[in-house]
């Protein structure tokens, strides 16, 4: 994780109103676009900024989050404590190789300056590829502070996307003031139907 900057102090004192967001999840949130009735999952959600954002503009939708770090998840409980009471938001600590695929799907997944997909993945696109609901898709945001950098991303990124199945990604760099961060979108293999 030596090129993505880590979620800061000034994260933990962001208010949960969209106004004050960190500048990359209010542009996560623009381009990822959540619905009000879409079925979100979170891979790595920190202290649960970007949840607090989203449940705000949910109102059928609902929002599951993960983070492999316990403190975090306590953490991102404590923020969210009304959206858990109403059951908007639910967090679980656990790393993504070992979620269990049941019989919740989504529409969208999404990771924020989550270092996992640049490096093999597959165990982990495989259940991304299975929570999925067809048409599904996976929006990996990530902030860098070089171009350089954020190509590098970008090309590790995509070729561990094709070889787990997530092939013709799609990579939109900010511009202006977002040209530090990029998105990379991908909404994996169609199943090859059966006559
Ligand atoms: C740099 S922080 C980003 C947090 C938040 N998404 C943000 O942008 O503020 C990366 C988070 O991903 C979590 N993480 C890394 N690999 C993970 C994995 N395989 N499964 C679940 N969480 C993971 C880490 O514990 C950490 O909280």
């Amino acid at each position: 994780m030596d090129h993505v900057r880590p979620a800061s102090a000034d994260d933990e004192l962001t208010p949960a109103s969209p106004g004050a967001l960190p500048r990359r999840l209010a542009w996560a949130l623009e381009v990822i676009a959540p619905r009000p009735t879409d079925r979100l999952l979170e891979i790595g959600c920190g202290q649960g900024v970007a949840v607090a954002a989203i449940c705000q503009r949910l109102t059928r939708g609902t929002i599951l989050a993960i983070d492999r770090s316990a403190t975090a998840i306590v953490a991102a409980r404590r923020r969210n404590r009304d959206h858990v009471q109403a059951g908007t938001a639910r967090f679980e600590t656990m790393a993504l190789a070992d979620m269990a695929v049941g019989a919740t799907r989504f529409d969208k997944i999404f990771a924020i300056n989550v270092n996992l997909f640049w490096r093999d993945a597959s165990r982990e696109l495989e259940i991304v590829r299975r929570l999925l609901v067809p048409g599904g898709r996976l929006h990996l945001v990530y902030e860098s502070p070089t171009a350089a950098q954020l190509d590098r991303i970008a090309r590790e990124a995509v070729t561990t996307l094709e070889a787990g199945g997530f092939p013709a990604a799609t990579v939109r760099r900010g511009t202006g003031n977002d040209r530090h961060l990029i998105h990379i979108a991908s909404a994996g293999k169609v199943a090859r139907i059966r006559f």
